[in-house]
């Protein structure tokens, strides 16, 4: 008897996704056919994006589009090669100068997305019997990072979400000798929380260990002008790393980490994700050079930002809406049932609204949620609108 197993068995068995499409209810990989930003057009409709992290809506501002297109006139449509080769322009050098000058620290490296950021910086320092230690709910991509440690010996573990008393315990289980990297999001992806930053500090200090905090969603939402989570807590002098990405607020595609000299020399050198990949293509480098100017110098896109989340977020806890807990530019509708998250999902894009459908192995079964964030760019009838669909079809659902 031919007792072969074929590879792709288990993707002939996996019809989950062909199920949900034939009820009409699939959430995912929808086209949007035009964007100016709050307003998108999906199969010839108008509807309102209330999920995406475009949080300043810098996408849609024509200098950064400008940026990008005189980029491509100069330079071209990629530089075809890893930064480590061919693929350096001086746009390249000029950005991490700048960023290492906002985010006060001493150097930047960029990376050509920010999921590429997390599998350099990580992997590269934690190495044979040395530890990374994440939060349970960091982002997919440090998890991956982090299993890629492990690939080099590494050891990986995790404390329970945001519990310092867990990261103790955690701290307490591994040898005083041995390197340690804590890794957590600085605003957490999916529900908007922020990391306990100043008991994390504390602890790193107590237990010797270095920390690496990814602001993908914090930048140009909290600190200083935007300068994300240490800068929250006036600690960016206490945390040896921050990362992030260009793809939220500064409005591209994109990575960078900031640390000091001798450390970003390190990683530059040795990290696989960074040497064997093509460099951020001139069109993107330069469109964030011209979000970072306006970032810096138009602080009320800032202050719009938080307006127009704080309005949505009264706006749904008023009517009765269970919320994860946040006061950064998401909000996250815990719905609790993975059917009836993708049937809300459903209804709100058929009455003009875009959120993100959040389900398992996303979230934890009983968290399964509908994922809000807002731009700066949101006019008050965009926010009236978002919250009068969730109104109308939380009620008919029966979830309020
Ligand atoms: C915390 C965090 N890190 C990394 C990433 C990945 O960033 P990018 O889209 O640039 O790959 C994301 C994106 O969702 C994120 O939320």
């Amino acid at each position: 008897m031919n007792t072969r197993k074929d590879l792709f068995k288990k993707c002939y068995d996996f019809t989950l996704a062909d199920e949900v499409k034939a009820l009409g209810i699939y959430p995912f990989f929808h086209p949007i056919e035009e964007t100016e930003g709050p307003v998108v057009s999906f199969g010839g409709r108008k509807l309102i994006m209330a999920g995406s992290n475009n949080y300043l809506g810098l996408t849609a501002d024509e200098r950064v589009k400008e940026a990008s297109i005189s980029a491509i006139r100069k330079y071209g449509t990629s530089c075809s090669g890893s930064r480590y080769m061919t693929g350096t322009v001086n746009l390249h050098l000029e950005l991490e100068e700048k960023l290492a000058e906002y985010f006060e620290k001493e150097r930047c490296l960029l990376f050509s997305t920010g999921y590429q950021t997390g599998q350099g910086v990580i992997p590269t320092l934690v190495q044979r019997g040395e530890y990374v230690i994440c939060d349970k709910d960091n982002h997919a991509s440090l998890v991956a990072a982090s299993i890629m440690a492990v690939g080099q010996s590494g050891k990986f573990v995790r404390f329970a979400h945001n519990s310092m008393e867990d990261l103790e315990r955690v701290l307490q289980t591994i040898p005083d000798d041995a390197g340690k990297l804590i890794v957590a999001d600085g605003v957490f992806s999916v529900s908007g929380e922020i990391v306990e930053l100043p008991r994390l500090v504390e602890l790193a200090k107590e237990y010797g260990a270095r920390i690496l905090i990814d602001d993908a969603h914090a930048v140009g939402v909290i600190g200083r002008d935007g300068r994300g989570t240490p800068s929250e807590f006036n600690l960016v002098d206490q945390v040896d790393l921050m990362m992030g990405t260009f793809s939220k607020t500064f409005g591209s595609l994109g990575g960078y980490v900031v640390g000091e000299r001798d450390v970003i020399n390190f990683i530059k050198h040795n990290a696989s994700s960074l040497i064997f990949s093509a460099s951020p293509t001139p069109a993107s480098v330069a469109a964030v050079l011209t979000s970072l100017e306006i970032l810096k110098s138009e602080p009320e896109l800032i202050e719009r930002l938080i307006v127009n989340t704080d309005y949505v977020r009264q706006g749904l806890a008023a009517a009765g809406f269970k919320l994860m807990p946040s006061r950064t530019a998401i909000v996250s509708v815990i719905i609790g049932d993975q059917m009836k998250t993708m049937v809300f999902w459903k209804k709100l894009f058929d009455a003009g609204v875009y959120v993100n459908a959040f389900i398992r192995p996303g979230v934890m079964p009983g968290f399964e949620a509908l994922r809000t964030s807002f731009m700066a760019t949101h006019e008050k009838e965009h926010l009236d609108k978002v919250i009068m669909e969730f109104n109308t079809i939380g009620r008919e659902l029966e979830i309020l």
